[in-house]
Parts: C-alpha cells; sequence; structure tokens
C-alpha cells in the first residue's frame, strides 16, 4: 500500500464509503451522509469486497451499525479509541510517573500544541491535565476518523469524555499552521512524528501507518516551534532514530525510556 509522503503532491485515492454487513438504516443513512461530505462514493457493501479483491479499492471507509467510523486497509482497521489512554491513566495513577508528563510538566492552566495528532493517544491523555490541546494532522483519512471519533466517541470514563471537550483539532500541516502563529500562542509545542524505525510490535499504529504523512522535522522546524511556545517543545522520537543528531539544536532534558526505547526530548523556555 502506498505511504502519502509529504514532499510529492497526493495521488486521488481509489476509496469510497460503505457500512458492515447486514447495514442498518441508520448505519446506510450515516454512510451516504458521510460519503457527500468526503466528495467520495458510496458504496453498497456487497460490491466493496469484489472491488478490494480486484485491487481497484485502495482502501475504504466503514460505517457500522453502532455508527462508529473506521478504515479499513491492508494493515487492518483504522478507528478512534481512547483505551490506551485508559491503560495510560491506571498506570501512572499506580506508578505516579509518565514519560509524558514529566516531559511536559503541565499546569492545569496550559494550552498545549500536539503537531502530530494522530490518532490522539496523546493528545487525549495529556488534555486531562491541561486547559486545552490544539491538534494538527495532516492526512486527511486520518483526520475525518479521528475528528468524527472526537465528536461522537462516548467512554465509560468521565474524565476520557471530559478531555476529549477539551480538543480542537485541524486537518492540517504543521509547518503551514506554525507559520501561521504568532509568537509565544502556546504554552506547550508536542510533536511526534513517524518514526523512521518503527517498533510494528506497536500495533495501535499498524493501521495508521498506511495512510500516515512520513514528514520529516528539521532545525528550523524545531526554531519555528519554540517561537510559538511559552514554556517548552517537546519532541518524541526512538533511541534508534537519528533525528536528534541531525538536529541543530540545543535540549535542555532528553528523557530516555529504557522499557521501550521511547525518547522525549525537551526544551525548556520557563
Ligand atoms: C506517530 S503518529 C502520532 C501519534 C500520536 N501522538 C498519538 O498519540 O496517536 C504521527 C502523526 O503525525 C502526522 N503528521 C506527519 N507529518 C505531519 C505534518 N507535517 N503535519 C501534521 N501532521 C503530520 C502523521 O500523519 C501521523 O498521523
Amino acid at each position: 500500500m502506498r505511504k502519502i509522503t509529504h514532499q510529492t503532491p497526493q495521488k486521488q485515492d481509489n476509496v469510497v464509503v460503505t457500512t458492515s454487513h447486514n447495514a442498518s438504516k441508520e448505519a446506510v443513512e450515516m454512510a451516504k451522509n458521510l460519503s457527500q461530505e468526503f466528495k467520495i462514493p458510496y458504496y453498497n457493501r456487497r460490491h466493496v469486497s469484489e472491488r478490494i479483491k480486484s485491487g481497484e479499492l485502495d482502501f475504504y471507509y466503514v460505517v457500522d451499525n453502532t455508527l462508529q467510523l473506521s478504515i479499513h486497509t491492508d494493515k487492518g482497521r483504522l478507528f478512534f479509541h481512547p483505551g490506551i489512554s485508559k491503560i495510560r491513566m491506571e498506570n501512572y495513577k499506580r506508578e505516579k510517573k509518565d514519560f509524558i508528563l514529566e516531559a511536559l510538566r503541565p499546569t492545569s492552566e496550559d494550552v498545549v500544541y500536539d503537531a502530530t495528532f494522530g490518532l490522539g493517544m496523546d493528545a487525549v491523555f495529556i488534555a486531562h491535565f491541561v486547559k486545552e490541546v490544539v491538534g494538527t494532522e495532516f492526512s486527511e483519512h486520518i483526520y475525518r476518523v479521528v475528528s468524527y471519533g472526537l465528536k461522537t466517541y462516548v467512554s465509560k470514563e468521565d474524565w476520557i469524555n471530559e478531555a476529549i471537550k477539551k480538543i480542537v483539532l485541524y486537518n492540517e500541516d504543521m509547518k503551514e499552521f506554525i507559520r501561521k502563529q504568532p509568537d509565544k500562542i502556546f504554552d506547550i509545542v508536542y510533536c511526534d512524528p513517524m518514526f523512521e524505525n518503527p517498533v510494528y510490535e506497536s500495533s495501535a499504529l499498524n493501521p495508521l501507518r498506511p495512510l500516515a504523512s512520513y514528514d520529516t522535522i528539521d532545525t528550523q522546524t524545531i526554531q519555528e516551534m519554540i517561537r510559538i511556545a511559552k514554556k517548552r517543545v517537546v519532541l518524541k522520537t526512538l533511541d534508534k532514530d537519528r533525528i536528534l543528531e541531525r538536529l541543530d539544536i540545543k535540549f535542555d532534558r532528553v528523557i530516555v525510556s529504557k522499557k521501550n526505547g521511547l525518547v522525549f526530548a525537551c526544551i525548556d523556555l520557563d
């Protein structure tokens, strides 16, 4: 499956909206509405399977009978689900420690910019501790599924419902978004680009990979992030990736998780 890269113009995807098998009337109606909103065709589910087999479709959106929206790719099903944030909160409560919190040092008054929103697994957790999270996601497909999820998802956990309400998400390239922002507009800027040497066991992100943007972070982008941040810029990477070596930036703290090799490189401005 094709990767959406940033440098080349995006080709028009062969993609449709459909429902799950034995769809309810509501699911069909929702799928038809979304097909108009996304400006991509609606197909009856019966006709999708043949077209997938013949390679005519790259991937497809599905509205199921619970009205959840997902994208089916050959790498799995992409949908919004803040389950990982829930596990993370339980770990944090038990261990009184979390690498993102250690890196971001958030307060309840902070407005955080999450430049690479993805599935929002980090953002939902962060949002619990701050006033607002503003996110950008470059991939229109990931954006559609995640913003639909943010609007419709109802958790049994109150803190997740409250956290979701604090999130604003835009379908934009972070570099263009940042350029438009005034100096020091956000308290904290957080950036978690796609890893150079991905950990494939991390299955939560696997369905996202074929749809994601693989933009590289350069020194100028980090300098722009510093310009729009009041307190902190945090870049997440992997210890086996070489991104920090390539950047001409002095990081004040570099936090490394020995367990999974995650690195949080922090520039403290306060
Ligand atoms: C590693 S994932 C982020 C995962 C996220 N932190 C989470 O918790 O779900 C990186 C995301 O950044 C997006 N991305 C890459 N380059 C971008 C850019 N220039 N602007 C906005 N989003 C970008 C990718 O499409 C992908 O969804």
